[in-house]
C-alpha cells in the first residue's frame, strides 16, 4: 500500500444503510415504493409538486433522526489521519459523512438538508418541510425546491471529480449498485488511467467485474477493517 498516496471513495446509499436510511435498489428500497419518474425527476416536479415535495419532505425529516455508523466515522477518521491527497465523492443526499467526520467530500446529488430557490438560485440550509412552500430566504419568492440532483439533471463537481480521478491511486467504490451513471462510470475510468480499483459492498455491484479486488459484507464491518489496513 506504500505507493498510495491519492485517493478517491464513491459512496452510495448502502454506507448509509445501517444507520436505517433507506437505500433504492436493495429489497424494501425506496424505488420499490416509488416511481423514480413520479418523485426524482423535472416533469415529476412540474406535474405534481406536492408528490415530490412531500416524498423528499418526509426523507428531509427522516435522516435528521438518524445517526453516522461505523463505516461513517471509520471514513472521518481516514480523513483526519490520511497524510495524502482524499476526496469522498457521495451520490447521497444525507449528511452522516459529515456528522461521521468526513471534511474532504462533496455531494454529486445534492444535499437534503438544502432548499435551492427556483427564483434567485442561492440555496439555503433547511431542515424543515417545503411543503407549505416557505419563502426564500433570500429574495422571499415561495420557489424552493429540493437540492437533489433529479435524473435528466447534471451531477454536480464533476470537473472536480475527474481531475481528482485523474490524480487518483487508488479508486475505493463503497456501497452503490453501480446502476446509475455518470458515477457508476467512474471506475472504468479509473482503470483506463491504471488507478488501482477496490470494491466494498454488501453484494457485488453491477460493475463488480471492473474492479480488481471486490470485498463483500456490511459497510460497518468491511469499511473500518479496509481504513485500518490503508492507515497501518
Ligand atoms: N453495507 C454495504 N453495502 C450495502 C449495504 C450495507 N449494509 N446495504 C446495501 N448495500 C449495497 C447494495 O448491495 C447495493 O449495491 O448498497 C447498494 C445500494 O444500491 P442503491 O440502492 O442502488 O443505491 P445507490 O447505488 O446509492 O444509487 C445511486 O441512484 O436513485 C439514484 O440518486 C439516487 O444516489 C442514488 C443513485
Amino acid at each position: 500500500m506504500s505507493q498510495i498516496r491519492n485517493i478517491v471513495i464513491l459512496t452510495g446509499a448502502g454506507v448509509s444503510a445501517e444507520s436505517g436510511i433507506d437505500t433504492f435498489r436493495t429489497a424494501g428500497g425506496l424505488w420499490e415504493r416509488y416511481k423514480p419518474e413520479d418523485v426524482a425527476t423535472p416533469e415529476a416536479f412540474a406535474r405534481d409538486p406536492d408528490l415530490v415535495l412531500g416524498f423528499y419532505d418526509m426523507r428531509r425529516a427522516a435522516i435528521q433522526e438518524k445517526q453516522p455508523n461505523a463505516a461513517h466515522l471509520a471514513l472521518g477518521r481516514l480523513d483526519a489521519e490520511w497524510s495524502g491527497d482524499l476526496l469522498i465523492v457521495t451520490q447521497n443526499i444525507d449528511d452522516l459523512h459529515e456528522r461521521g467526520g468526513a471534511r474532504r467530500m462533496l455531494h454529486m446529488h445534492g444535499e437534503h438538508l438544502n432548499a435551492w430557490c427556483t427564483a434567485c438560485d442561492q440555496r439555503s440550509p433547511w431542515t424543515g418541510p417545503l411543503i407549505d412552500r416557505p419563502a426564500c430566504p433570500r429574495c422571499g419568492e415561495s420557489a424552493l425546491r429540493p437540492d437533489v440532483v433529479w435524473f435528466g439533471e447534471m451531477p454536480y463537481r464533476m470537473d472536480a471529480i475527474y481531475a481528482a480521478l485523474r490524480a487518483a491511486d487508488l479508486f475505493v467504490s463503497i456501497g452503490t449498485s453501480g446502476a446509475v451513471y455518470p458515477a457508476a462510470g467512474f471506475v472504468r475510468g479509473a482503470r483506463d488511467l491504471g488507478v488501482r480499483t477496490l470494491e466494498l459492498n454488501l453484494e457485488p455491484s453491477q460493475g463488480s467485474s471492473w474492479f480488481h479486488e471486490s470485498r463483500l459484507g456490511p459497510a460497518t464491518e468491511i469499511v473500518p477493517a479496509w481504513v485500518e489496513e490503508i492507515l497501518a
